[in-house]
């Protein structure tokens, strides 16, 4: 196994953090792996900003649900779907930018953040350093868009804690190949090994919370996807241009 891919199979989600502040050069290591993830046209429907102010960061803690390692950690990158670029260049040539009118542009923007997303977690725990993605910075977006005053055409698709690790964690079980990779055509049949992994995420779950919770993956999904967890996204989105026809 090469570095790059024990690095990826290594990944593990940090929720406790040290002060130690993220070096410049580090940082910049991070922003340039992102940037270089391939992008839908070459668009680049992706930007970031990076907020380490404590007290912005405290704010964006408490939006997000009081996330306490917000706080902690000492960097908190926010990952934009980001047309306002298209939209000048669209300016510069007398075009119509109509993209954002369509769902496809939620789309690309969503692809692209990702993309550039995994690589920058990618560089930083390649680094020695720790992240948590944070999807709740779409909890409160009008508010999110205000403390970083980010223009139409832009949305925050998802936060990313990055700093030093002050805890051990085990790696999260991960369902077998046999319930994500298909060969030629998708296999249907796979309550049976949903069953299996309910099991072991449970048997996990009991061991990380010292056995004050024993939820399966089954139970965790349904609970959350019962409902539109963040109602706010779809207005949030059209009033910054992404219209979604
Ligand atoms: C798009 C995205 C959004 C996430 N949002 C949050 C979040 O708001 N808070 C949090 O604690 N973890 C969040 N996570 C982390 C997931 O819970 C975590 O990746 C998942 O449980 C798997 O665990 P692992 O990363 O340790 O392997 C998010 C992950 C992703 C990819």
């Amino acid at each position: 196994m090469n570095e790059v891919i024990k690095t990826l199979t290594n990944h593990r989600s940090i929720r406790k953090y040290k002060s130690d502040m993220v070096n410049d050069k580090d940082l910049d290591m991070i922003i340039n792996a992102a940037q270089s993830a391939p992008s839908s046209i070459n668009g680049q429907q992706m930007s970031i900003v990076a907020v380490k102010n404590p007290k912005t960061k405290s704010k964006i803690a408490h939006l997000c649900g009081d996330q306490k390692w917000i706080d902690e950690g000492p960097v908190f990158l926010v990952f934009l779907s980001d047309f306002y670029r298209a939209k000048i260049g669209a300016e510069k040539n007398n075009l119509d930018l109509i993209i954002t009118q369509n769902t496809e542009s939620t789309l690309v923007g969503a692809i692209d953040v990702g993309l550039a997303m995994g690589n920058a977690i990618a560089a930083a725990e390649s680094l020695g350093l720790s992240i948590v993605p944070i999807g709740a910075i779409r909890m409160n977006p009008d508010e999110i868009i205000d403390i970083l005053d980010l223009p139409e055409y832009v949305f925050p698709m998802c936060g990313l804690v990055v700093g030093y690790a002050d805890e051990e964690s085990a790696k999260k079980p991960r369902f077998p190949k046999e319930a994500v990779y298909h060969e030629e055509t998708y296999n249907r049949d796979i309550k049976h090994i949903i069953d299996k992994y309910d099991d072991q995420v449970s048997e996990y779950m009991k061991k990380r919370t010292n056995g004050e919770s024993d939820r399966n993956w089954s139970q965790t999904v349904s609970s959350i996807y019962k409902s539109v967890y963040f109602p706010k996204v779809s207005p949030a989105l059209k009033k910054q241009k992404y219209e979604n026809k």
